[in-house]
């Protein structure tokens, strides 16, 4: 959506921060020994408080309130039994909404020992998605942002997952601009708008390009051995720097 008034960025500030403040409540717990459906339901207390709906659930019936997703897994991880291990890359994303607005959000947290691989993998991702939000001004290219993304993630001998993506947002979890890419596609003449709300959220990979669809039907693999990182805000787009919705200081 474009923003045109202070209601609508009030509006979506107050979800941002909901799940943002879910995201956190839920990496405080990301610990050796719980389960994903023990730490979703952490999330999903969460967003009932503040009457908030899970948008997987409501806009994809997705069996869980939030994406939980380990190692090999590198997005739509269902909730499970699955219990959290040592050395473990666990990816959640959180997304609902309240009142209308959508918010999404998501990060990678790493389980001490942290392989430091896997730490350098997070720390790049965390840099190209700062690189994508200076990329990121009214006027620019959509595809701005997959370059700084797929730039940032190759210099470091990283790859990029190019069938995930960021996207458009607001009155609905995922709306135009849909699919913005992980790298630089030549051919996408779009630019962003004033005012225009979405999330970067780039996927970055030790080594995979692409994902599989696991038998569950939703969990999607980088294959084994691959691990993969992701950090997302949902942010309004300006002349200057996107103003970033997804904070616990909206
Ligand atoms: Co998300
Ligand atoms: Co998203």
């Amino acid at each position: 959506m474009i923003i045109d008034n202070e209601h609508e960025l009030k509006q979506l500030q107050v979800i941002g921060r909901i799940v943002y403040e879910t995201l956190m409540l839920m990496k405080k717990h990301v610990k050796p020994g719980i389960s994903t459906l023990e730490l979703d339901a952490i999330g999903a207390a969460n967003l009932k408080k503040y009457g908030a709906r899970s948008a997987p659930i409501l806009m994809y019936d997705f069996p869980g309130h939030t994406c939980i997703s380990i190692n090999e897994e590198a997005a739509h991880g269902i909730p499970s039994a699955r219990k959290v291990e040592a050395g473990d890359v666990v990816n959640i994303d959180v997304s609902a909404e309240l009142n209308g607005y959508f918010g999404d959000t998501g990060a990678t947290f790493t389980v001490p020992p942290v392989d430091p691989r896997i730490q350098y993998l997070c720390q790049v991702t965390k840099k190209s998605l700062k690189a994508a939000m200076q990329a990121a001004r009214a006027g620019a290219k959509v595809n701005q942002i997959g370059q700084a993304i797929e730039k940032t993630a190759s210099k470091a001998g990283f790859t990029t997952i190019k069938d995930l993506g960021s996207h458009g947002i607001g009155r609905s979890l995922h709306e135009e601009p849909h699919f913005i890419q992980n790298f630089y596609d030549a051919n996408d003449q779009r630019t962003l708008s004033e005012g225009q709300v979405i999330t970067i959220e780039p996927f970055v990979s030790t080594g995979a390009e692409t994902t599989t669809t696991a038998d569950d039907g939703w969990t999607l693999l980088t294959g084994k051995g691959n691990y993969s990182a992701q950090y997302e805000y949902t942010m309004v787009i300006t002349r200057n720097k996107p103003v970033v919705l997804t904070t616990l200081s909206a």
